[in-house]
């Protein structure tokens, strides 16, 4: 038996396999009675696609759906997206799908309401409070991969199509009002899909409890996140239809999200520029850098690290954390190097510059630099 319950920490989420068939009662505890669905153009066509389309138009809330959307949305997907809401006189957005779809439909009922670009509500500082709160159509969320957990977040992250940079755009109210999480919906998820999505959800664990800051919450949400994941993607990648193992999936993405408020690292900062510049999957770019970012940052956290490796039943401390990295990478077929996603040497200059200036950057438990964030890409390609 999967698990299934209903949490509020921090978003109202409806948790167990088969509780998509909620999706109308969820449209109707956010007071959403014409939503716009939005998801990406691979999911578009998808029985669970089709049939939360179904559902909604079975009871009288239409069937509306934008799926022009990107892996990496832009903003030029926003804009159309903000068009065929307003043209539709809809009144809230389901957001539909992984990243690409969640992020996309999140910021289209943000920016909706708003008269100013999208880029003056990056995460930075208090630009949020730029925003008209009140103008924010309410967001139902429905993660179909296991990863970013954007479902439980107050971000949305847009890559600028000009300049090839990925932003975060940050609101409070960019946090979903419901989140019907229903493993089910992530069967179907292609092997690498799954395999990058869980190397996500790991990533976010591993660099939330690896951060400097103070937030002992996030660190025991982020150290069970990374047992959940341990224990639980062999098994996905194994047999796509283990539900147990996918519920658990969902939990640990939901809780990188959860946790990564209290800092992300340099595997974000450098995944975000190579994303942007060579269009390479968020999780799986992820899974690539990771073990180089781990060595630099070995005299910071190495003794953080053995008690996490103590908690998830690796022995060796540091080095067996590592090592435990390197096996799992290459047991789920994670290329080795960046070169093994197609990034080239071209662009290190520019892409370090850019890991600079990620909002992730700060986080990281060792000062990012130009000379040491160079290596790291050096190190990766
Ligand atoms: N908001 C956040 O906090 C946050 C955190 C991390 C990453 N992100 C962003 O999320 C995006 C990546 O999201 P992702 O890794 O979930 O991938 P994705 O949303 O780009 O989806 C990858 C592919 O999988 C397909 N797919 C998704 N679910 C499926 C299913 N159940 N069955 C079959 N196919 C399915 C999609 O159609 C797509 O082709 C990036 O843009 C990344 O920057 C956001
Ligand atoms: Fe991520």
């Amino acid at each position: 038996m999967s698990p299934s319950a209903n949490w509020s920490y921090p978003t109202a989420v409806r948790f167990g396999a088969g509780r998509i068939s909620e999706l109308v009662e969820a449209c109707q505890a956010a007071g959403i009675n014409k939503p716009l669905l939005v998801t990406d153009r691979g999911l578009a066509s998808l029985p669970i696609t089709t049939q939360a389309l179904d559902l909604l138009e079975a009871s009288g809330l239409g069937r509306a759906m934008f799926s022009e959307v990107d892996p990496n949305p832009n903003e030029k997907n926003l804009e159309a997206g903000v068009n065929v809401f307003k043209n539709g006189g809809h009144d809230g957005v389901i957001a539909f799908g992984g990243g690409s779809g969640l992020d996309l439909g999140k910021l289209v009922a943000f920016q909706a309401g708003q008269s100013r670009p999208v880029w003056d509500f990056e995460d930075i500082g208090d630009w949020w409070t730029r925003a008209d709160a009140d103008a924010i159509a309410p967001i139902i969320a429905v993660p179909t991969t296991a990863g970013t957990g954007s479902e439980v977040g107050r971000a949305g992250v847009l890559t600028n199509s000009v300049t090839h940079v990925k932003k975060i755009i940050f609101h409070p109210k960019l946090l979903p009002a419901v989140t019907i999480c229903d493993p089910e919906l992530t069967v179907g998820m292609p092997k690498i899909i799954t395999v990058g999505t869980g190397m996500d959800a790991f990533a976010h664990c591993l660099e939330a409890y690896s951060s400097p800051f103070y937030h002992p919450m996030s660190q025991g949400i982020a150290l069970e996140g990374m047992r959940l994941v341990k224990e639980n993607l062999p098994l996905v990648v194994a047999d796509g239809s283990n539900i147990a193992a996918r519920a658990e999936m969902m939990s640990a993405a939901a809780m990188g999200a959860v946790a990564f408020q209290k800092g992300l690292g340099a595997i974000h900062a450098l995944s975000h520029p190579i994303g942007a510049v060579y269009n390479t999957h968020h999780g799986m770019t992820n899974a690539v850098v990771m073990p180089p970012v781990l060595e630099m940052n070995r005299p910071a956290i190495e003794d953080r690290i053995a008690r996490a490796a103590a908690y998830m039943g690796i022995a060796g401390g540091f080095d067996g954390f590592y090592e435990y990295v390197q096996k799992l990478r290459a047991d789920l077929g994670v290329p080795d190097k960046l070169a093994g996603l197609g990034v080239g040497r071209d662009r290190i200059d520019e892409m370090t510059a850019m890991a600079l200036e990620d909002p992730s950057a700060g986080g990281n438990p060792v000062t990012l630099t130009t000379e040491n964030t160079k290596a790291l890409f050096e190190a990766c390609i």
